[in-house]
């Protein structure tokens, strides 16, 4: 069974709005179990695990934890990023919707381990019905003592609200969103001091995807050693996939790390819509590399996805078939993350501008061997120095599809030579 539903086992079998079916299915179980536990001995099994946050940057958890729980300063505060605003991923939402209180777990262990007292879920602002859940189940969790002042009798008192985004995507970044949080417009911070030191009102803050705080109740329940058996020595556990754009079953589906992309594919989207021939896919979402049919055999793991100069980023796989134009798909990215840059720094502010600019004219059959050039050395540039995340890794698909489709780029230039040719 390629599956393996560990942090969605649940989800389709319960009822999610009830805490009841929750607890019937040893919810709240694992939070009963860590606050026998110390404090210390919690963050060493999440080290023991090698748990890696599951929102993009794959950054260990348990460094976060003992960042946090060794500051001193107070109030210390929590996040959980429910952002999900890079198109191609849906796996938050699934989660968010389908079983709920296992992300309240997970935050209110962390929380425990600590010892932070204030709890923030950021949720896209589009996702109504997640919105509506969380704070539903907050409520349920704090009617039955799980939330709120001397959590099943023990001195910790922790709670949770919900906020909602306004529809930005670089709001997803965890200083842009801490910005949020506190009522500024959604821009990132320098870096050093990071939220650990000095996060949301400048106090000590960690910050973790909702999938990576999902994983904490099963990492205490199998323990840290148990939970690094599962898929590879560098990424441990499984891994929610985002998968759609032109297979027949798209949906989130839950793989050990290890597994290959092109199992996902086919094994479980059930290949190619309509029996057309893939072109390629992309990983990660919009910010992630576009890569040929050969590579699909790669598999899904933190450090072979970096031997590409990548991420696996939260876990999105779109599929793209021959139908599409290349140039097309990599015009919408940038078009998106145009819209979609804060602003606050020049290369990712005009870089977007003239990368569609020069995406342009390959659409358009005008470009030359300078603008090949152009486009490459400016998403260089891009990656290099923008500030934050967006602009880092918004260039990837044009660098991925200059190393892996080149062929696409010179046929073009070479229409744009014939043309102009038979202009004369
Ligand atoms: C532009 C941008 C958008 C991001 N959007 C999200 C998001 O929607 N959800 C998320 O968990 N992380 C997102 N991240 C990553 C966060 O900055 C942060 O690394 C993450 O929330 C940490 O959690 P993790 O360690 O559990 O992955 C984004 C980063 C960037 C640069
Ligand atoms: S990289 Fe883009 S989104 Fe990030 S700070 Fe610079 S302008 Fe803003």
């Amino acid at each position: 069974m390629l599956e393996m539903k560990k942090i969605t086992r649940r989800c389709g079998k319960i009822n999610p709005l009830s805490i009841e079916d929750f607890m019937a299915t040893d919810g709240y179980e694992m939070l009963k179990k860590a606050i026998k536990m110390d404090k210390i001995a919690i963050i060493e099994e999440v080290e023991k695990s090698y748990l890696r946050g599951r929102g993009g940057a794959g950054f260990p958890v348990a460094i976060k934890m003992k960042g946090l729980a060794k500051e001193i300063a107070t109030p210390k505060y929590m996040i959980c990023n429910a952002d999900e605003g890079e198109p191609g991923n849906f796996k938050d939402r699934y989660l968010m919707e389908n079983d709920p209180h296992q992300i309240i777990e997970g935050m209110i262990i962390v929380a425990y381990a600590t010892q932070a007292n204030q709890g923030y879920i950021y949720i896209r602002g589009e996702y109504d019905n997640a919105i509506n859940i969380m704070k539903w189940t907050i409520e349920q969790a704090r009617k039955n003592h799980f939330l709120g002042k001397n959590i099943l009798g023990c001195d910790f008192d922790f709670d949770i609200e919900v906020r909602s985004g306004a529809g930005s995507y670089v709001c997803g970044e965890e200083f842009a969103l801490i910005e949020s949080l506190e009522g500024k417009p959604g821009r990132t911070r320098v870096k050093p001091p990071f939220p650990t030191q000095k996060g949301l009102f400048n106090q000590p803050t960690l910050i973790n995807n909702v999938e990576t705080f999902a994983n904490i109740p099963f990492i205490v329940d199998i323990g840290g050693q148990a939970y690094a058996k599962i898929g590879t020595p560098s990424s441990t556990g499984t891994k929610l996939i985002s998968l759609s754009g032109n297979v027949k079953h798209k949906g989130v589906y839950e793989v050990p790390f290890g597994t290959p992309i092109i199992d996902v594919i086919n094994k479980l989207g059930g290949g190619i819509a309509n029996n057309r021939k893939l072109k390629m896919v992309q990983l990660g979402g919009a910010c992630g590399p576009i890569i040929p049919e050969y590579m699909l055999d790669m598999v899904i793991d933190y450090e072979r996805f970096e031997e590409f100069e990548s991420k696996t980023g939260a876990g999105a796989i779109i599929v793209i078939d021959n139908r599409f134009d290349m140039f097309d798909i990599l015009l919408r990215i940038v078009e998106f993350f145009a819209h979609e840059s804060c602003g606050k720094c020049t290369p990712c502010r005009e870089g977007h501008i003239q990368l569609a600019n020069l995406i342009k004219k390959f659409i358009n059959c005008e470009a030359t061997i300078k603008d090949l050039i152009s486009l490459e050395s400016l998403a260089r540039v891009m990656h290099q120095t923008s500030l934050c995340g967006l602009g880092q890794s918004s260039p990837t698909s044009i660098i991925a599809t200059l190393r892996y489709f080149r062929d696409e780029y010179l046929d073009r230039i070479e229409s744009s030579d014939m043309i102009k040719g038979e202009g004369k």
